[in-house]
């Protein structure tokens, strides 16, 4: 088990460049196997998540080889389309539910191990389900395994009743290879949704309408290799935006597409946080008084899920009463049980977490229960007064890269223990 240790109480000051998009490449991995080829992919972040995604394709037949950022995916030989066995890895992440969208176009048939992923509430699979039915897969959930099986794979026009980022790219993927025209209305519009379409359309695919609600596919018989580059990880940005304002730093956030941070940008502004475009990137400068907001989570171009936990940590300093309502998952409130621990004051109400700022947050040993959730416990332990330690940071690992070696490039005072 591993910990970090935090010195809190120094400001934020520096550069620091962002990696690449966990959400998008762990759908744009499993994109790699749609046809017998060799594709390199660049800007790919070394995190848990990504490195298990590999485990399991390799394990599967593929020949991977890794070099710095750089994935060289050769799919030539046949790739196993029964996951069963894997089910310890795909276990512990969310997209290894991208394995049935990409086995299923390439092979018409996949059995996956029903996804883990962090525990935030109920995270059904239903409405993908609903998709690969509608392409003509018969689907039986037994024993934990989804086993699918589609001889004819054919377009549809099928109407998500949710909008779903994971049944979205699911479809997607399988779609690109069935016959004739797919279309895919009340879509999720989430920037790694338009980096998949991209990847898949490099590939040989025709998508047309990815980033808006709704996506034509016109599915083809080949597909090839591509090289490609991974858009920035919106979430990574957006946390150290947050980590620079709420330390009262000054940070330079370099590799990022400012369009995709406008919600959180928007947010930040309106709390006093001054929040700058510069040529190469996204300069935030924290300031005091941080004002109390109101934010509700959205699907993109919303206000990310993803990132009201970390926001949580600016508001219970700021002056008077904040409010964050949930609307994508109902249990993602579970961290503030810490930020209580350190003083925060937080009451929940449903979906609503109301939070009065104070002073300031005081050390003490937290943990972390989820990835994102873990973030929050890093920017809560940059702030305290004193030492902080956080336990559990097996989920951080999941999805931010380098994030200690980059937190103390920044000034921050970090360790990582093993216990
Ligand atoms: C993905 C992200 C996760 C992010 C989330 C929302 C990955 C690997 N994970 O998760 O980091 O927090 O998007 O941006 O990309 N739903 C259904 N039925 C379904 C699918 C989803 O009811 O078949 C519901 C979910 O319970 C949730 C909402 O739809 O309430 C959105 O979920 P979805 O966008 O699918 O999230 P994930 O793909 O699980």
């Amino acid at each position: 088990m591993e910990a970090f240790i935090i010195e809190g109480g120094n400001p934020l000051r520096g550069e620091v460049t962002i990696s690449g998009a966990k959400n998008a490449v762990l759908g744009i991995i499993p994109a790699a196997v749609l046809c017998a080829c060799t594709s390199k992919i660049e800007n790919v972040p070394d995190i848990k998540d990504v490195n298990k995604m590999v485990d399991i394709l390799e394990k599967l037949g593929a020949e991977i080889y890794r070099e710095k950022d750089t994935l060289i995916i050769n799919t030539e030989k046949p790739i196993a389309y029964d996951v069963s066995e894997y089910d310890e890895e795909t276990g512990q992440m969310r997209a290894s539910y991208y394995l049935l969208g990409a086995l299923l176009g390439r092979y018409r048939k996949a059995i996956v191990p029903l996804p883990g992923g962090c525990n935030i509430g109920d995270r059904p699979i239903d409405q993908h389900i609903k998709g690969f039915q509608a392409l003509g897969a018969k689907v039986v959930i037994e024993h934990g395994h989804v086993k699918m099986e589609a001889p004819n794979l054919k377009g549809a026009h099928i109407f998500f009743d949710v909008v779903s980022v994971g049944a979205t790219i699911n479809v997607m993927l399988a779609a690109v290879r069935a016959d004739g025209l797919t279309v895919l209305e009340n879509a999720a519009k989430e920037p790694h949704i338009v980096d998949v379409a991209n990847f898949l359309n490099l590939m040989g695919a025709n998508i047309k309408g990815a980033g808006t609600d709704v996506i034509k596919i016109r599915g083809v018989d080949e597909m090839h290799g591509c090289e490609y580059s991974v858009i920035p990880d919106q979430i990574t940005t957006g946390t150290y935006m947050m980590a620079a304002a709420v330390t009262k730093g000054n940070v330079l956030i370099k590799n990022v597409i400012p369009k995709h941070m406008e919600a959180i940008t928007a947010k930040l502004t309106e709390m006093g946080v001054e929040v700058r475009e510069e040529d190469d990137g996204i300069r935030v400068i924290g300031k005091r008084p941080l004002k109390a907001i109101n934010v509700k989570t959205m699907p993109y171009p919303g206000f990310p899920t993803d990132l009201q936990q970390p926001m949580a940590v600016l508001m219970a300093i700021a002056r008077g009463t904040s409010t964050i309502t949930e609307s994508i998952f109902e249990s993602r409130f579970k961290y503030v049980d810490e930020l209580r621990r350190m003083g925060a004051t937080v009451s929940i109400n449903s979906r609503t977490a109301s939070i009065t700022g104070v002073k300031t947050l005081s050390a003490t040993k937290i943990r972390t229960t989820d990835l994102r959730a873990g973030a929050a416990m890093v920017l809560a332990g940059l702030i305290a007064d004193g030492e902080t330690k956080i336990t559990d940071i097996v989920h951080i690992d999941r999805g931010y890269e380098n994030l200690q070696e980059n937190l103390r490039g920044l000034g921050a005072v970090i360790r990582r223990i093993s216990e």
